[in-house]
């Protein structure tokens, strides 16, 4: 499949999407949102994809929503094209892992779209944000609710009413980062990980996505009952026989998602 502002790439076990709108710094317009998610389709769809990187640009990640597009839209299209749910809903509800790979800009919605992916590896040059309210709007793909999980009330709070960015080393204080890599580290760093997580059973790695999914659904006896019910479940799997006869044999474990 081709796609006009995407770059997608497969290599052994994952696929990286990189944002490709140069001269708009990676905004997100409908077009792009919608090849996002149907590039994500088809990654669910192949078995062979174990993990996505999403990145965009040296310079930026993605600048936010596509203020063009959005400044003469009115409240009744906003409301019944459900501006941005879909979209979001899409990535919310995709299984396999997402890394989010940040240089340059994430403000606005591609903060939020950082913030949707499963983990975030920045670029020293990395600047997170939300400036909507310089717009005379509120971040709209859920960044007053994930900022605020991840970065804690204060900081969320100052962020959003100020519009005040944050460079890679305050997000990865802040717990908004996993971690900071050199700008041409970035890409590299990104995909070891991948490849890590796609040498794993796919299935204990997708249980493992959920079960820190559930952490942010639900109270702590809530979660660890989930998580004891779910390790249980994964002794039904060839993969726990195979990965634990490998250790015990001193040998590399061969999953095969069964
Ligand atoms: N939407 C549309 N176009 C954008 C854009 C955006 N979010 N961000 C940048 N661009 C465009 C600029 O208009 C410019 O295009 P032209 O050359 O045609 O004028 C091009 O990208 C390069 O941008 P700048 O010249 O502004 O580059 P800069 O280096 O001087 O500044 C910047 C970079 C600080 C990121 C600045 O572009 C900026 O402030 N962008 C807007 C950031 C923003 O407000 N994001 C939030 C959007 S709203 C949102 O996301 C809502 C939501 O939650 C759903």
């Amino acid at each position: 499949m081709s796609y006009e502002t995407l770059i997608v790439e497969q290599t052994e076990g994952v696929t990286m999407i990189r944002l490709n709108r140069p001269e708009a710094l990676n905004a997100l317009n409908s077009q792009l949102l919608g090849e996002l998610c149907a590039a994500l389709d088809a990654a669910e769809a192949d078995e062979a994809v174990r993990c996505v990187v999403l990145t965009g640009s040296d310079r930026a990640f993605a600048a936010g929503a596509d203020i063009k597009e959005m400044s003469t839209k009115t409240y009744a299209e906003m409301f019944k094209q459900d501006f941005f749910g879909a979209s979001a809903r899409r990535i919310e509800q995709f299984r396999k892992p997402i890394i989010a790979a940040v240089a340059g800009y994430a403000l606005g919605g591609g903060c939020e779209l950082a913030m949707l992916c499963d983990f975030i590896i920045a670029a020293e040059s990395a600047k997170f944000g939300q400036p909507e309210i310089n717009l005379g709007v509120a971040p709209g793909i859920g960044g007053t609710q994930r900022l605020t999980r991840f970065v804690g009330k204060s900081k969320a709070m100052e962020m959003i009413l100020t519009g005040r960015m944050m460079d890679a080393a305050e997000a990865e204080r802040s717990g908004l980062v996993s971690r900071v890599v050199p700008a041409d580290q970035l890409i590299g760093e990104a995909m070891a990980a991948a490849a890590k997580i796609a040498s794993q059973s796919p299935l204990a790695v997708m249980m493992n996505k959920e079960l820190v999914e559930t952490a942010y659904e639900t109270t702590l006896s809530t979660g660890v009952a989930v998580e004891r019910r779910l390790f249980h479940s994964l002794f039904a799997f060839d993969d726990q026989k195979e990965g634990m006869a490998a250790f015990v044999e001193k040998r590399k474990p061969d999953f095969r998602g069964s």
